[in-house]
């Protein structure tokens, strides 16, 4: 049975749907949820589902990015997990911590990647007038949102939306498709997901 930590810094709806997941058959079961925030949401949801938590607070640390990443290890040391799933974590990691976790470490980002990394997806999404947008999930490289895609979902882009709209479509699918990777891929499986909100 694979460990996963999930690293959150909101509200965390994909960490409920991730930790709803891994019943069962599933190879894999939730042993930390760790937050930047000690004030996230998804804390007190992981609770609630007596599921460990754990949070450090990145404020204090400022600049020392380093010393924020020592401490979320030690407590990653003491859940010993097996992968890493960020579920809406938004720190950026530095590259030490990411060769730690390599090739172990997930991260859902809200576009279909290679378009737009970063922030603001769905807005720069219907700026750039395109017809669908959609989720990705990927392993986590040095490279921001670079890593190798494990799987999409895809939704249409309708007259009107913004990116309130959009982001809410889009958040269903990564509810879908953050489990169904995280399933293959606690198997060894690395077999692309797709998912297609158009016809599903
Ligand atoms: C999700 O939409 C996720 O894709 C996004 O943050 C949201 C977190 O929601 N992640 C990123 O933008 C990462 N760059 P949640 O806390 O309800 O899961």
């Amino acid at each position: 049975m694979k460990r996963v930590a999930i690293l959150i810094s909101g509200g965390g709806s994909n960490m409920v749907a991730l930790a709803e997941s891994m019943v069962g058959d599933h190879p894999a079961r939730p042993v930390l949820v760790l937050s930047n925030d000690p004030g996230a949401g998804g804390l007190e949801k992981a609770r609630a589902r007596g599921i460990p938590t754990a949070a450090v607070d990145h404020r204090p640390f400022g600049k020392d990015r380093a010393a924020f990443e020592a401490a979320l290890q030690a407590e990653l040391a003491k859940a010993a997990p097996d992968i890493l799933c960020l579920a809406g974590f938004m720190r950026i990691l530095t590259p030490g911590f990411v060769a730690h976790w390599e090739g172990r470490m997930l991260n859902i980002h809200p576009s279909l990647l290679p378009k737009y990394r970063g922030l603001n997806t769905h807005a720069r999404a219907i700026e750039a007038g395109d017809a669908q947008a959609g989720c990705s999930v990927h392993e986590v490289t040095a490279e921001l949102d670079g890593g190798p895609v494990l799987g999409q979902a895809r939704v249409p882009i309708l007259p009107g939306d913004t990116a309130e709209t959009l982001a809410a479509r889009v958040l269903e699918m990564e509810h879908r498709l953050y489990p169904a990777v995280l399933r293959r891929y606690a198997a060894d499986d690395k077999t692309p997901v797709v998912l297609d909100g158009a016809n599903s």
